[in-house]
């Protein structure tokens, strides 16, 4: 089968899997402060109804819960979102830059190509340490938490900066009516250092299944479909999705997924105290709760600010969180994103 993103709409080739049933754990680590920033710009539905086709403000929050969003200004990036949310965390955990020696971003919208936004906030924070991007889409704060979390809990990193961070307003179509007014831009941060035996991610798993690589993605601008005038013309370097699809997936996956790192760690979801799933559509949340009897209060939602922020909706949320004072020392909270790839990430992690 040819999986070549091919434009301009994204089929779903109907080969991808279910969730696998592997799980890791990675204890020892700890989280010792957070931070997040989202551009000071408000985007209402009314406001993306004016500017996008056939977008109705009422179907918007009908049909994700979202009310409104924020957008980066002219010259803003992914990287100055970054720049401010890793200050706060930093701030937060009472260490300055020059006390990290890992600084991972999570982003599918880096300022340029090449190089990488975590070199651009490496620099600007004056960090002396490796620095480096991962792409795992609207589950790469998963997957960036657990690969700081295996330097640290070796001792090769003392304290690692974790980033989530996406600018969407950048790479949506204005006027995709199913696409613009899902997503938004922000950043979230935290900083990991060595914990107890009792700390980190007590279940996690993690994965990937290219066969859905077709229900969300972009397909100009890359090196399989360099742009060119026709492509621009096209708006193929726009993100396009397959919507109900992706929706009916993530709903699965991540049901089991969480049923799957439960299991693994003996508790059940009268143990979790807090859900904190990728802020995608309020559906999508009320849909797993509702599979797993989660009580609505733990299942934590801002989606309804932010909108659909990838790999920034989970630190962001989680800073919310935190600072709501919704997570105590002890806790074992519920953390899952999902994305596209397909990519996705479940961790159970014992605050
Ligand atoms: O972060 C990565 C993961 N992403 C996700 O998890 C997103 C998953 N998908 C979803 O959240 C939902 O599928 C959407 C919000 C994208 C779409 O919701 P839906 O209930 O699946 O709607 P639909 O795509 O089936 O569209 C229903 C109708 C269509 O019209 P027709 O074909 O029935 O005439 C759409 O064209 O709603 C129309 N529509 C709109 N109408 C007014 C789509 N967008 C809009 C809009 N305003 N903004």
């Amino acid at each position: 089968m040819d999986k070549t993103l091919s434009p301009p709409a994204i089929k779903m080739p109907n080969s991808y899997s279910a969730a696998t049933t592997r799980t890791c754990s990675l204890v020892g680590v700890q989280v010792i402060g957070s931070g997040s920033c989202v551009p000071d710009n408000i985007v209402t539905n009314q406001q993306m109804a004016e500017q996008c086709p056939g977008c109705d403000p009422d179907w918007i929050v009908q049909r994700t819960g979202i009310r409104e969003r924020r957008f980066v200004s002219p010259g803003q990036a992914t990287s100055d979102l970054s720049v401010m949310a890793a200050q706060r965390a930093m701030a937060n955990a009472g260490v300055f830059a020059k006390d990290i020696d890992l600084l991972i971003i999570a982003t599918f919208t880096p300022d340029f190509h090449c190089p990488s936004a975590a070199c651009l906030v490496q620099d600007r924070l004056g960090i002396d340490a490796p620095a480096f991007d991962l792409n795992a889409a609207c589950a790469g704060y998963m997957y960036a938490v657990s690969t700081a979390g295996q330097y640290v809990s070796t001792g090769n990193a003392k304290l690692a900066l974790v980033i989530g961070a996406d600018c969407n307003s950048r790479i949506v179509d204005p006027k995709d009516r199913g696409v613009a007014p899902l997503f938004g831009d922000g950043a979230g941060a935290v900083v990991m250092a060595p914990g107890t035996l009792q700390q980190g991610l007590r279940s996690y798993q993690l994965g990937s299944d290219g066969g859905g690589c077709l229900m969300l993605g972009r397909s100009a601008g890359g090196t399989k479909n360099p742009m060119t005038s026709e492509s621009l013309a096209n708006g193929d370097h726009y993100l396009r999705m397959d919507g109900k699809s992706v929706f009916k997936w993530a709903v699965r996956t991540v049901t089991q997924s969480i049923d799957v790192v439960l299991k693994s760690a003996g508790m059940t979801v009268d143990d979790i105290p807090l859900f904190i799933l990728h802020q995608a559509n309020q559906r999508i949340l009320d849909s797993v709760a509702e599979k797993l009897a989660i009580p609505k209060e733990r299942m934590y939602c801002n989606v309804q600010k932010y909108g659909n922020t990838s790999a920034a909706s989970i630190p962001l949320a989680l800073d919310e969180a935190l600072s709501e004072g919704l997570i105590n020392r002890g806790d074992t909270i519920m953390l899952s994103g999902f994305g596209a790839g397909l990519t996705w990430g479940t961790s159970l992690f014992a605050w």
